[in-house]
């Protein structure tokens, strides 16, 4: 429809935007001069809590200083509403009373011809459901009584039947008047190709129609019940008035349905919709046998914040997820997002709700992930990143990815939780694997193994491993930022300790001015003696080994060790305390969970044949970690620690 000129002027003066915006925002009344129509708010297209987005009410305008967010009342309604330009148009003429114009001739005649059209399906549809309750269709009811559709849902669905010859539905058209070429133009029957007759699309199948969003029935689908058919689903041919593209299965109940507070469940086909349905999630639609495209996404977001996509539990049903978040990165919008229910391997949510019944959907819904989990899984998903060129690899693409989201905010927040996810898995990796590579360099292979007495809790180790970790943290400052958190909430023992723990965690942003002021701050005799010391020195660093990951994971090894024995120390002294109170089991099992833990972390998952030992105080230590301590202490002259 065009609009005739002036139309949109005449719309534009006689709408107030502080009106259309403040039904959305909540003004900052202090920054805001309502006399001077200068409004400020809370940006309602990216989170803040300052007013950063102003209207201009006298030019009509709004504008965010935060996001860069900008248009007049027709954009905003349609950015907030979701709707098209034409609908934003539609929306506000009907606020300020101004009459639509009535439709130009050509789309007129568009529109006759659509009605035509959805009145020969209408009557198609007609005829497939009486046919479903004749004797021809006697196999088609058993069919769907055998997959769990009782008459009420068949009604609900309009679910109906091609009886299984070549001219039956044109016949019956063509008895009802209805014109040759329209039946052919509504994809009901194909042109003969040896001159006889049109035959009919649909035969012998099983018959789902499918509704626009205003309700006209503008295709079906049809499902064969042979198993050996060639095409177990067959759908209507693109129309005019059918586009694939541009619709959902199941739309209008879905919409009606999210209205009233259902949660939009996006399922691949027919059966899951109704399937869904019958469980009790209404708000469910399928795309029809194609890609999900841009415009069902944003049919999905104009009804639902954050749809779930449960998509069948096969190969096919990830690739098609994975493509979905290909497509929706770049239309993220502040509150607009996906998340995904990962269906059981094989399964499709038909096949769960009959097997395990809508208990079973209904937690799958609740752990849905969001979709920056699934992007994060795609792309490391059986891969190995134990190289640094691996990594990078994983940093360019992560990269890249952020790279596809426009709106500012939610790509800060996606780099974020992606930060954290990668923090997560190199941290697992380090407990698994990269310690080997440090325990290997073993100081001196004929060290004592006399020396059984060192106990894990020992002052004297756990002030090692503090000045090790931060001599480390001198040497590669490149890693503090990965250990910051670990490096804060560490208690040091020694006061100097304390002072460098507080001079690293000043300095972990600024590395260039580390070193220089490390210097002037401690003297550079004390950071030799530091960094001379011979754990120090084998600890890799970033100029002898070149690999910033091996130093972090290093790193988080001693931390998750002086951790564990910390957390073991104070279960024994607060197990002591309770004593009185329980029983000896309860305190057994409590310090042997403890122990257990320290264990594991002392061993990080080396599944190797190192020997252990008990120490004093019932915990097992490797042999190698207690030498390789033990012959630190005696070559280190260590000043006692002031434990104060
Ligand atoms: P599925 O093969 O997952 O079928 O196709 P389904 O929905 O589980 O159906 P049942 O349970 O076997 O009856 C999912 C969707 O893909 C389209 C249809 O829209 C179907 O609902 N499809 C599938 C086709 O268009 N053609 C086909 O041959 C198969
Ligand atoms: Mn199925």
């Amino acid at each position: 429809m065009s609009l005739p000129p002036g139309f949109l002027d005449e719309l534009r003066s006689r709408t107030s935007i502080t009106q259309v915006v403040g039904r959305k925002v909540m003004w900052d009344t202090r920054k805001s001069n309502q006399g001077k129509g200068d409004m400020w708010a809370p940006c309602p297209f990216h989170q803040e809590k300052t007013a950063s987005f102003h209207v201009d009410d006298r030019k009509g305008y709004y504008f965010c200083f935060g996001c860069n967010a900008k248009g007049d009342a027709l954009g905003f309604v349609k950015e907030t509403e979701n709707v098209s330009f034409m609908e934003a148009v539609e929306i506000l003429a009907l606020e300020v009373g101004m009459q639509m114009p009535v439709a130009d001739p050509k789309s007129k005649q568009k529109f006759d011809r659509q009605a035509k059209l959805a009145e020969v399906m209408e009557q198609a549809l007609k005829f497939f459901c009486l046919r479903l309750n004749t004797s021809s269709a006697a196999d088609a009811r058993s069919y769907l009584s055998d997959r769990g559709l009782p008459q009420e849902v068949r009604e609900r669905f309009e679910i109906g039947f091609a009886p299984n010859s070549w001219q039956e539905l044109w016949d019956y058209l063509t008895n009802k008047s209805v014109d040759d070429e329209l039946i052919l133009a509504a994809g009901l029957a194909k042109p003969s190709n040896n001159g006889k007759r049109p035959y009919d699309t649909f035969r012998n199948r099983i018959i789902f129609p499918i509704r626009d969003p205003r309700g006209r029935c503008i295709g079906f689908g049809g499902r064969a019940m042979d198993p050996a058919d060639n095409a177990k689903y067959l759908n209507s041919p693109e129309t005019e008035l059918f586009d694939k593209g541009r619709s959902l299965y199941n739309y209008g109940p879905a919409r009606e349905a999210t209205g009233k507070g259902k949660l939009l469940v996006v399922a691949e086909g027919y059966m899951d919709v109704i399937a869904l349905a019958q469980a009790g999630f209404e708000a469910a639609v399928a795309p029809l046998g194609t890609a999900v495209t841009e415009t069902q996404l944003q049919l999905m977001w104009r009804v639902s914040d954050e749809p779930i996509i449960a998509l069948d539990g096969d190969k096919a049903g990830v690739r098609a997820a994975q493509r979905l978040i290909d497509l929706a990165l770049p239309l993220l919008q502040a509150g607009k997002s996906l998340r995904f229910a990962v269906m059981p391997q094989g399964q499709d949510p038909d096949d769960l709700i009959r097997q395990d019944g809508p208990g079973a959907m209904q937690r799958l819904l609740d752990n849905a992930k969001p979709m920056v989990e699934l992007l994060w899984e795609r792309e490391v998903h059986g891969k190995n990143f134990d190289s640094p060129e691996r990594k990078a690899a994983l940093d360019k693409t992560l990269r890249e990815k952020l790279n596809l989201i426009k709106d500012p905010s939610i790509r800060g927040h996606y780099g974020q939780a992606l930060k954290s996810l990668r923090w997560e898995l190199f941290r697992l990796k380090s407990k698994t694997q990269n310690f080997k590579a440090w325990g290997r360099q073993s100081i001196s292979p004929q060290a004592t193994t006399r020396s059984s007495s060192l106990a894990v809790s020992d002052e004297n180790s756990h002030v090692l491993r503090q000045s090790v970790i931060l001599a480390t943290l001198l040497k590669a400052p490149e890693a503090l930022a990965s250990v910051e958190t670990q490096l804060e909430d560490l208690q040091f023992l020694k006061s100097e300790h304390r002072k460098i723990q507080q001079f690293l965690l000043q300095y972990s942003g600024d590395l260039e001015q580390l070193w220089q002021t490390a210097e002037q701050t401690f003297g550079v005799q004390k950071l030799e003696d530091l960094l001379s010391l011979p754990h120090v020195s084998i600890a890799p660093s970033i100029r002898n080994c070149g690999d910033i990951e091996l130093v972090v994971t290093c790193l988080l090894q001693e931390f998750a060790q002086i951790f564990a024995v910390d957390a073991h120390g104070r279960e024994v002294a607060e197990a002591v305390q309770d004593q009185s109170d329980l029983d000896d089991e309860g305190l057994t099992w409590r310090l042997n969970e403890s122990a257990k833990h320290v264990q594991e972390t002392l061993q990080g998952g080396q599944d190797d044949k190192t020997e252990y030992r008990t120490a004093s105080n019932g915990l097992k230590l490797k042999l190698e970690e207690q030498d390789r301590l033990k012959n630190l202490l005696e070559k280190i002259n260590f000043s006692k620690p002031d434990t104060k």
